[in-house]
């Protein structure tokens, strides 16, 4: 299976030519998942409610999710993309999973990072495996990445691969990473964005690139610049994932003594 990532410079506000970026990216791209950016079309330093409003859509009725479905519609391709999403009154960080035959679900961030608790509700979804054919896939949204929780509960869901979209701020999570991986014996493919945000008086926020795909055994099987715009794919065995043992005698999920974890 190719999976892959596009670690790009999403313009703030500028929804069509985000759009129009990212389906640069999907022509180009040649494997079977790609996994974009966090808040991909949207941009991430918001200043008002309204205006996370205004560039947030319903989901998969929306502008966004109509153009990248016809994008990817009859192509043996599934994309992850982080946006904002609208719902009722409400305005989610969620990431959508969409395939070959069109829409196919939603995770809406569960942990909320700094100043998106201004803007957004916190995720109702919870942890949902997609089965796309070639593996299960699960979701995680950046600062999800901070409770271990998440990303075991999608690996004991059966999850192969975590999709991680992005904006990362901080140092910490590429590294982290590589345990999130080890200790759940799942890929995980996290898509950060580069670039700068600076709105209005808010402090400038810089994006630390280094999106990177990472195997169950944590070998960091690629793993992007700081700073410049890159689609990267990549060949894996996604029996790896399914094979949760470390030795003869030890399996990693059957092993937990969940009574103890109380
Ligand atoms: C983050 O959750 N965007 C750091």
């Amino acid at each position: 299976m190719k999976v892959g990532f596009f670690q790009f410079d999403p313009q703030f506000g500028n929804i069509q030519r985000n759009v129009e970026t990212v389906i640069q990216a999907i022509h180009a791209f040649q494997g079977d998942l790609l996994v974009l950016p966090e808040l991909a079309v949207s941009g991430y330093q918001f200043v008002s409610k309204e205006e996370v409003w205004e560039l947030a859509e319903r989901v998969p009725t929306g502008p966004v999710c109509q153009q990248l479905e016809q994008a990817i519609r009859g192509r043996a391709l599934h994309v992850v993309v982080g946006l904002a999403e609208r719902e009722h009154d409400s305005v989610y960080n969620a990431a959508v999973l969409i395939g070959p035959n069109g829409y196919v679900g939603t995770y809406r961030k569960t942990h909320l990072f700094f100043e998106e608790t201004l803007w957004f509700s916190p995720g109702n979804t919870g942890f949902h495996v997609w089965d796309i054919g070639q593996a299960k896939v699960g979701l995680l949204i950046c600062f999800d990445w901070f409770y271990p929780e998440a990303a075991r509960t999608l690996a004991l869901k059966g999850a192969d691969i975590l999709c991680h979209p992005s904006n990362l701020v901080l140092p910490h999570c590429p590294d982290a990473m590589v345990t999130r991986c080890l200790e759940n014996h799942v890929f995980a493919i996290t898509a950060n964005r580069v670039g700068q945000e600076q709105r209005e008086n808010k402090s400038a926020l810089s994006f630390i690139g280094l999106s990177e795909i990472v195997a169950p055994n944590g070998q960091i099987l690629h793993r992007a610049s700081h700073n410049d715009s890159e689609l990267f794919m990549h060949e894996i065995d996604v029996a790896q994932a399914r094979d949760k043992r470390i030795n003869p005698y030890n399996d990693l999920l059957k092993d937990r003594q969940p009574q103890w974890y109380v």
